[in-house]
């Protein structure tokens, strides 16, 4: 890792730690986000009313995701789940239900004030099968061949080395196991300038990925049935800034539909082969 990777890093991990601290000072008055009411573009409106019931206050407010991985990734009874950048616990609380006293969920995150809210939510559900990890996607603190489903949820984007965690993921996975992600992508030539805006509006701070470079990231990794298909568009008029709607206005309409297409948060998915020597 070079000096600016452990910059961009420590930029993320200062993020989420600051967000954790409100949540765990105030979650009452905390500014984010995903609660079913809320109206944030990226986070709101995720989970449906009977999910929010099933985790503590605290899980909802501190909701960083920009999609549901429990929607895509079918969960049984007695897996093994694990939630990449599981942030305040959302994910692997649900996954915890679903997957019963029988199954496991493990979060890893690097952020400790993220595992010390992940910790409490877990502490006030009483759920006995879900664990935290402190680690790093990119180097996954678990064996070979030990998880059935890994999910994520906004989180891969914030990598600075997405082939790794990809690779990480594949060599985690039984034959057979499949990944189920929420993350964002954009697609097609994007001026730089307006990447930047918009990534950071969205909250992508190390950059997210082609939808072609994911799709060529995963196969290299040894991923087989990959699909990466929109579940929700934004539009860079959203971000409110005056100087990027300015300059979108200056541009051709047929421009502008393309960008208003540009980023999105996508549903990723893919299978370790059955077959697969690891
Ligand atoms: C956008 S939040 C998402 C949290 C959670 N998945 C959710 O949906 O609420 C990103 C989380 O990933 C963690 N994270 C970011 N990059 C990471 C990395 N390289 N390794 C481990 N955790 C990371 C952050 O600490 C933070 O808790």
């Amino acid at each position: 890792m070079d000096g600016s990777q452990g910059e961009l890093r420590e930029a993320v991990r200062q993020r989420y730690a600051a967000v954790a601290l409100r949540v765990l000072e105030n979650p009452a008055t905390a500014e984010c986000c995903g609660n079913v009411t809320s109206t944030d573009p990226v986070t709101g409106s995720l989970y449906s009313a009977s999910e929010l019931t099933l985790v503590p206050e605290e899980a909802a407010t501190a909701s960083l995701g920009c999609g549901n991985p429990l929607a895509l990734a079918q969960l049984k009874r007695g897996q093994t789940v694990l939630d990449l950048g599981s942030g305040g616990g959302i994910d692997v609380l649900l996954a915890a239900q679903r997957v019963g006293p029988a199954g496991k969920a493990y979060g890893i995150d690097m952020t400790d004030e993220m595992l010390a809210l992940a910790r409490a939510n877990a502490a006030k559900l009483r759920v006995s099968n879900a664990e935290f990890i402190k680690g790093q996607i990119e180097a996954l603190p678990l064996p070979d061949a030990s998880v059935d489903v890994v999910i994520s949820n906004c989180v891969i984007n914030l990598s600075t080395d997405k082939g790794a965690v990809l690779r990480e993921t594949f060599r985690v996975l039984r034959p057979g196991g499949r990944l189920a992600v929420a993350d964002v992508v954009v697609d097609g030539p994007i001026p730089e300038d307006l990447r930047r805006r918009v990534e950071l509006w969205v909250g992508c701070i190390a950059g997210a990925l082609q939808r072609d470079e994911y799709e060529r990231l995963l196969a290299a990794a040894g991923f087989q049935a990959i699909t990466i298909q929109a579940t929700r568009y934004y539009d860079a008029e959203d971000v409110g800034d005056v100087e990027l709607s300015a300059w979108l206005r200056s541009r051709p309409e047929y421009e502008r539909a393309r960008l208003r297409r540009a980023f999105w948060s996508a549903s990723v998915r893919a299978t370790k082969p059955a077959m697969s020597a690891l």
